[in-house]
């Protein structure tokens, strides 16, 4: 997957529609699996790992890349910080995925704690780091 090829200031707008975006996917997924279909249930999920992974490489490779050039390392600590929780939520959608193979039983709760998760991180994305960013363009 390769990061999209987009202006920052168009980037952001994107990343901002996708932190909508994503509860109401998990949220979709979980109403699938609750209504018994778990054959449309998957699908879903599969498309919040794709939405986030795409979403994560854009952060990571555009986002955090002017930061660290126009910060430098020591000054972007507060931004790495918060980048850092990628790696925690990437851990939390393979385990829903993966739950899905095993028999759905911890699949709701999993997507749950993901959409929890992501809410957070959203949040200081657009408070903290995306401002941030825009201030320096
Ligand atoms: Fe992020
Ligand atoms: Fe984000």
């Amino acid at each position: 997957m390769n990061p999209r090829k987009m202006e920052a200031k168009e980037l952001i707008e994107k990343l901002k529609e996708e932190h909508n975006e994503i509860p109401a996917l998990i949220d979709d997924a979980i109403l699938t699996y609750q209504i018994g279909n778990l054959s449309g249930a998957f699908p879903v999920i599969a498309q919040v790992r794709e939405v986030i992974a795409q979403h994560t490489i854009d952060e990571e490779s555009t986002i955090l890349k002017i930061l660290l050039d126009k910060l430098g390392k020591d000054n972007s600590k507060e931004y790495i910080e918060i980048f850092q929780q990628h790696v925690q939520i990437t851990k939390a959608v393979d385990a829903a995925v993966e739950s899905t193979y095993t028999g759905w039983t911890e699949t709701v709760n999993l997507l749950n704690n993901l959409k929890q998760m992501t809410a957070e991180h959203h949040k200081k994305e657009e408070e903290i780091v995306f401002p941030k960013v825009l201030s320096l363009l």
